[in-house]
């Protein structure tokens, strides 16, 4: 069942059967400002395996718990941290979620046996009725297939997830496209677990500085134990072959025009098509990371569906939001670049 939210009566409705099917124990694909999340009761055991299985995804990789109110964080974590009280002051409601430690009622099931927990407080008007509709910490990963692009569409949600769940809610397209940044305040220093529209720059402003894990530009090494287990997976991509290329716009568009073979797409920069003879799609201006990132999953899902067999993608840079883009361009790529110049 997909529930409208555009006018007040069809909202009412959506927020009161979601937040009783969660509180049955139910799974719900809801809207947030990064990506669609696959909701349920972060407390129940039985509601949270249900999540892994629907999304077909690794137990060991745990999940983000959302509250809609400050006063649910007692619920959740046992230590809030006077740097994680200035980040939840300065970006909460918001794309931030922050790993602390849990408070034990949260199940093993949710942290997959970690003794910390990710929580955020998002800022998505029907992500936040449908928390707090429902009483409970909800856990919601992104509402993909484990290894497709994150949704960012109702639509998307329909594509991955009909027969999986109970609902989905239709909250529009998301802001962001990306979803959230994940810091950890568990360990000794800050450290950056995975870049999102909050940025590294606006962290480091706001707490001082803050470390950034390997993986976030890098790949684990076989044998490395990765901070955030979510990173070490194959993650956002499509059935083509992703490519990201390093050098300037003149040198991919002659590199990519002298590729032989059928279902070459490309995906460059906001008014870099000209000239280029493959068909393309654009996914924002070059120092435009915001939106970058917002047409980001949608495009790769849409190369799919076009049935393209590789993409060979203008690379961003890694400053701001860009970093972001950047972290899961790689990983759609399987960390394949061709650089060029
Ligand atoms: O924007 C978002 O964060 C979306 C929306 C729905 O809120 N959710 C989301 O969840 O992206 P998911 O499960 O796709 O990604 C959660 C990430 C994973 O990389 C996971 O490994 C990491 O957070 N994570 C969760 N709990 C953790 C913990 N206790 N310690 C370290 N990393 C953790
Ligand atoms: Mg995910």
């Amino acid at each position: 069942m997909v529930y409208k939210t555009d006018t007040e009566p069809e909202l009412r409705q959506a927020v009161k059967a979601a937040g009783e099917l969660l509180r049955e124990g139910k799974l719900v694909a809801i809207p947030t400002e990064t990506v669609y999340g696959l909701a349920a009761n972060a407390l129940d055991p039985q509601a949270v395996n249900a999540i892994f299985k629907a999304k077909g995804r690794p137990n060991d990789n745990p999940l983000i718990v959302h509250i809609a109110d400050l006063s649910a964080l007692p619920d959740v974590v046992s230590v809030v941290p006077e740097k994680a009280r200035v980040l939840m002051e300065r970006f909460w409601p918001g794309p931030l979620t922050i790993v602390l430690p849990r408070n034990p009622q949260i199940p093993n099931e949710t942290t997959a046996g970690l003794d910390t927990v990710a929580v955020r407080m998002p800022s998505h008007p029907v992500a936040q009725a449908i928390i707090r509709e429902s009483g409970l910490p909800i856990a919601a990963p992104s509402a993909n297939l484990s290894g497709l692009p994150s949704p960012t569409t109702a639509e998307h949600c329909v594509r991955d997830l009909t027969g999986k769940v109970s609902a989905i809610v239709d909250g529009g397209p998301c802001n962001f496209g990306v979803e959230s940044t994940v810091i950890t305040l568990a360990g000794d220093h800050p450290r950056l677990l995975r870049p999102g529209a909050v940025t590294l720059e606006q962290l480091e402003a706001a707490i001082g500085a803050v470390e950034v894990d390997h993986a976030v530009t890098g790949q684990l090494e076989e044998g490395q134990v990765a901070a955030s287990p979510g990173m070490k997976y194959k993650h956002y991509s499509p059935r083509a072959l992703v490519y990201l290329v390093r050098g300037s716009a003149e040198s991919f568009r002659k590199y990519v025009n002298a590729l032989p073979g059928e279902n070459i797409y490309a995906m460059v920069f906001a008014g870099e098509g000209e000239g280029l003879r493959k068909p393309f799609r654009e996914y924002g201006a070059e120092t435009d990371h915001l939106m970058q990132a917002r047409e980001l999953f949608w495009l790769l899902r849409e190369f799919d569906d076009l049935g393209a067999q590789a993409i060979y993608v203008r690379c961003p840079s890694t400053d701001g939001v860009g970093l972001a883009v950047y972290n899961r361009l790689i990983r759609a790529a399987a960390f394949k670049f061709i650089d060029l110049d």
